[in-house]
């Protein structure tokens, strides 16, 4: 390897340094799948599947750069006067620089700027997350409960405009939502019991399903394909087990979901239990 490192450096710092590139190009030459490449490239973020989605990704990349940028810097400086004001043979003790007053105010104020950065960036792409729909396509009213979800198609118009159909789920047979590329829907989240999150990774996103409390958030799904969900709110025993799947489809295929659901008797709004609506001060999802 094409590896040239000084002559006059002792012997085991040369050692060191030969295991150190020697274990980098072993990394770099390990088989990463294609897959992997693409993840890397994202820096792990899953693909987003919403309108939503190209924001928060922009986020996260940009607070990566912004922090590996700032690590650079420091550890840059860190290592400069490690290098620069060694112990040398003359035995001196460097200048000692104290009560710096420029050097000060520059490390209060440099923080405080990046920290109003940051926080005007999460507010903006928060408030972009946030933002509702004026007429959804789709409503959906999803409920968490311990320990499975169900899924409320309210009033359709791809079934007739009228009808609300659901479809449950247990841990052993996981519900799958499904949704319709390009359109618009509305969640509206409630639980009868305890606190559960509604997480699908590919929104980049996720909301507490909290009992007395209806969160709701709209996006239009970007993307065809099944992918998975999950509660990601520590909720008790089956936790884990809190899975679904989301199939974004066509109009046509949805359609035939929601004809399915109402052929097998599952007409009506479904949520979980009545403590929903008797929560003082609460109104029921769909009320
Ligand atoms: Cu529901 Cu964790």
């Amino acid at each position: 390897m094409g590896l040239q490192l000084p002559k006059r450096m002792p012997a085991r710092t040369r050692r060191v340094g030969l295991l150190l590139a020697g274990a980098a190009t072993l990394m770099a030459l390990s088989g990463c799948s294609a897959q992997e490449k693409e993840s890397i490239k994202r820096l792990a973020q899953p693909i987003g599947i919403s309108d939503r989605t190209p924001e928060i990704h922009s986020l996260w990349m940009w607070t990566w750069l912004a922090a590996i940028s700032t690590g650079i810097v420091v550890w840059g400086l860190i290592g400069y006067v490690v290098v620069k004001y060694r112990r040398r043979s003359d035995d001196e003790i460097p200048v000692q620089t104290r009560y710096n007053l420029p050097m000060e105010i520059l490390y209060t104020i440099a923080p405080v700027v990046m920290v109003l950065v940051f926080f005007y960036w999460t507010v903006t792409v928060g408030n972009e997350v946030q933002r509702k729909v004026a007429h959804p396509d789709h409503t959906i009213d999803v409920v968490g409960q311990q320990w499975s979800w169900t899924f409320n198609y309210v009033a359709d118009k791809d079934l007739d405009g009228q009808t609300t159909v659901f479809q449950p789920g247990t841990t052993a047979d996981p519900p799958t939502l499904y949704l319709v590329k390009g359109e618009s829907v509305r969640f509206n989240l409630s639980s009868p019991d305890v606190i559960h999150s509604f997480w699908v990774p590919g929104f980049l996103t996720k909301l507490d399903v909290m009992p007395g409390l209806h969160n709701s958030f709209d996006l239009t799904p970007t993307r065809y394909g099944t992918y998975r969900g999950k509660c990601a709110e520590l909720c008790g025993v089956y936790h884990s087990r809190m899975l679904f799947n989301v199939k974004i489809v066509t109009k046509a295929e949805y359609a035939a979901n929601l004809q399915r659901l109402k052929a097998a008797g599952n007409t009506g709004l479904a949520l979980g239990s009545r403590e929903t609506y008797t929560i003082a001060g609460q109104k029921g999802a769909g009320e």
